[in-house]
């Protein structure tokens, strides 16, 4: 990005608000931009309908990175270089990790609705985001698979090219190792890869009750037809990121009895819940997904902390974000934590006939 661009302007200065906002809005994983991107289009809405921030209009221009870390971190370079004061994004945790580095370097603050690694904000004190983390979320697979399922035997099978899948895979291990369970066979796979059955005929070798893929649903899908196909009948188990409608294009009955964990239900009978449903679907006529709500929660939280903040320097801003206490969300309440990341409880989603089915809500995985 050209940093030192005359035309810059300060995102606070005049009668606008400017937010960037980076994610992909194309790509393999392009409905978790599409999704995030309508939700904080929604909640901006929401905003200047009720008069804005401190009398001013917020404005949010998106930059799609194409689910591509090197685009993402680009992309971060020019909202800033356009004047942005805050940054929203990305959902893919390797995005997040590129376009974190460049917000924590030039201090401006950045929420993520929904990177789940840990590494995103050790990046610095500029990063923050809404959601719980892997060690918390892998662990309440963990939980499940042992407690729920009464699997001992587990395979795992990541994807070696997302930080994401990486860090679940590892944070799993761990999980279910000191409750007792085994790992039977860990395989990788590489994002270019289409034919997986080399690694999954190894798999069904080792007689596992249960294989966890914590991939992007676009993995997950193509990864349980070709499973079935083997005659690998036993449950798959994913991490948040199969939370997509697009897990049945390439899945389809193949990932019906397969369970993820995730956010929340949007099934919650919650009125918070409901009235964000009921506003989505208003505007967009379709149900919004967990991602939806994450965007809707992190672009309203920074919403309220430029409120909050005694002026819209970023730093005013990023001082506003840490502090906040019990932000109500609609995935919960949302408090800060020293390390910027919010402690919130996950729930199992059951894959049942082409739909997303609430299994249970665990809120302390770490106990029996
Ligand atoms: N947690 C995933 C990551 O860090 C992203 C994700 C969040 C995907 C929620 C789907 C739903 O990469």
């Amino acid at each position: 990005g050209c940093k030192n661009n005359s035309t810059a302007t300060n995102g606070a200065t005049g009668s606008t608000i400017l937010v960037g906002e980076y994610g992909s809005l194309t790509g393999a994983q392009a409905s978790f931009g599409i999704s995030t991107n309508d939700a904080i289009q929604l909640a901006t809405d929401q905003i200047n309908a009720k008069g804005g921030i401190k009398g001013k209009k917020v404005v949010v221009k998106v930059e799609d990175d194409m689910g591509q870390p090197a685009q993402a971190a680009t992309d971060v370079n020019h909202l800033i270089d356009d004047g942005a004061i805050a940054i929203l994004g990305e959902v893919a945790s390797s995005c997040s990790l590129a376009g974190g580095r460049v917000c924590q370097q030039r201090h401006i603050p950045m929420i993520s609705p929904s990177s789940t690694n840990t590494a995103v904000t050790e990046l610095g004190d500029y990063i923050f985001r809404v959601c719980f983390i892997d060690p918390f979320q892998a662990a309440v697979v963990a939980r499940f698979a042992h407690d729920g399922l009464h699997a001992t035997r587990v395979a795992i099978f990541t994807n070696k090219d997302q930080a994401y899948s990486t860090g679940f895979s590892e944070n799993f291990k761990k999980a279910f190792t000191a409750m007792g369970g085994q790992i039977v066979i860990e395989k990788s796979y590489s994002s270019t890869d289409t034919d997986f059955r080399g690694a999954l005929t190894a798999i069904k070798q080792a007689n596992p009750q249960a294989i966890l893929i914590p991939g992007y649903y676009n993995d997950a899908g193509s990864i349980a037809r070709q499973a079935r196909a083997l005659g690998i009948t036993c449950p798959l188990l994913g991490g948040d990121g199969w939370d997509s409608q697009d897990l049945f294009k390439t899945g389809g009955s193949a990932v019906n009895g397969c369970y993820f964990s995730d956010h929340l239900s949007i099934d919650d009978p919650s009125p918070r819940v409901r009235a964000f449903v009921t506003a989505f679907e208003a505007k967009y006529h379709h149900k919004p997904d967990a991602l939806a709500a994450l965007g809707y929660d992190a672009a309203n939280l920074l919403f309220n902390a430029m409120e909050r903040a005694p002026s819209l320097k970023p730093e005013d801003i990023r001082n506003a974000i840490a502090a906040t206490k019990n932000f109500p969300g609609v995935t919960g309440n949302i408090t800060i934590n020293a390390q910027r990341n919010a402690d919130k409880p996950a729930v199992i989603i059951k894959v049942e006939n082409g739909k997303f089915r609430l299994a249970a809500t665990i809120t302390n995985p770490y106990a029996p």
